[in-house]
């Protein structure tokens, strides 16, 4: 087994073989977590902490989850409520919560780049939980997980990765993730909501859907992220979905069996058809949800094996 990494900052950094070490761990927890099988073993007498400066319901609550069900001690601070809002820097909180001896630290940002600095600060394993524009790891090994599990494998496939691609740190891990694993990535959105130098990610570009989804094995939609957008990117809601929401005519062009994602949360009637979204037969965007918590607990099991291996065995809290 290998998985190296300290933190899990990004897709970036992380070898193929680490990403099918924290995948398999991730599929046997999910199958337990079916069959109502505990490991509070795991992370018992470790300590979590949540820090989401930004606003979160599936990625919070499946780290929460992910955690309790590992036996750590789960706290989450209320970033609104905090001294940051008194003025206190990144820096300032990270080292306030760093005396405090927190074993994982969870975080998300509105700025890129503002989790890297802060596992710099800190003693402790740290987790993007999504920075700004950046990152999104756990999201993109969710994806990956859910890919794998309803194609039987993870190379090879043709994905299209539809919409507010500019604005979207899914989009950014995803498309590090599905190229390291040898995947064929085509990128679908109308110019202004397509990144500048996307050519040099190695991926095939489309204006079109039609065109673009033409025999892919993987649709993956992305919210249009309004928070991100300082002026207006598209003509209106309604133009937007009619040229790249994704319904069943635009469907049609991908292959028979192709399925469909969305990283939540969703805006129905804006990229996608609440009929396909909620299609049983294409659409995995529950299971998706429920990868996330296998993979959190696949994480946070292979960070604290490294942690405890780093530390030395009296150093560990029980
Ligand atoms: C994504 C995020 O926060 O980047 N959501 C998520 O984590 N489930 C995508 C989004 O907000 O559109």
């Amino acid at each position: 087994m290998t998985f190296r990494a300290k933190h899990l900052l990004g897709i970036e950094p992380l070898h193929p073989t680490e990403i099918t070490t924290l995948l398999d761990l991730a599929d046997s927890y999910a199958e337990h977590n079916r069959r109502g099988i505990a490991h509070r073993d795991v992370l018992a007498g470790l300590t979590q902490i949540n820090m989401f400066f930004e606003n979160s319901t599936r990625t919070q609550a499946s780290f929460e989850l992910a955690g309790k069900r590992l036996g750590a001690d789960v706290m989450n601070m209320g970033m609104q409520a905090s001294s940051v809002k008194k003025g206190e820097t990144l820096i300032d909180t990270a080292l306030t919560l760093n005396a405090m001896r927190p074993d994982l630290l969870v975080v998300r940002h509105p700025h890129s780049g503002a989790v890297d600095l802060l596992a710099q600060k800190v003693n402790c394993a740290v987790l993007n939980a999504g920075d700004g524009k950046h990152e999104h790891p756990t999201q993109a090994l969710l994806d990956a997980l859910t890919i794998r599990r309803a194609k039987g494998r993870l190379h090879r496939l043709s994905i299209a990765i539809c919409g507010d691609i500019a604005h979207s740190r899914v989009a950014r891990s995803n498309i590090m993730l599905l190229g390291k694993m040898e995947n064929r990535i085509r990128l679908i959105a109308p110019p202004t909501l397509m990144p500048s130098g996307v050519a040099d990610f190695g991926v095939e570009v489309f204006e079109n859907m039609e065109e673009g989804l033409k025999d892919v094995d993987v649709v993956m939609m992305l919210r249009l992220q309004k928070e991100r957008m300082d002026g207006g990117f598209i003509p209106s809601e309604r133009e937007y979905f009619h040229r790249y929401g994704l319904d069943a005519a635009k469907l049609a062009h991908a292959k028979p069996d192709a399925i469909v994602m969305h990283p939540g949360p969703m805006n129905r009637g804006v990229e996608i058809d609440g009929n396909i979204a909620d299609d049983i037969n294409r659409s995995v965007i529950q299971e998706q949800v429920e990868m996330g918590v296998a993979v959190r607990m696949a994480a946070m099991d292979l960070l604290a094996q490294n942690l405890r291996a780093a530390r030395g065995p009296q150093e560990v809290m029980v």
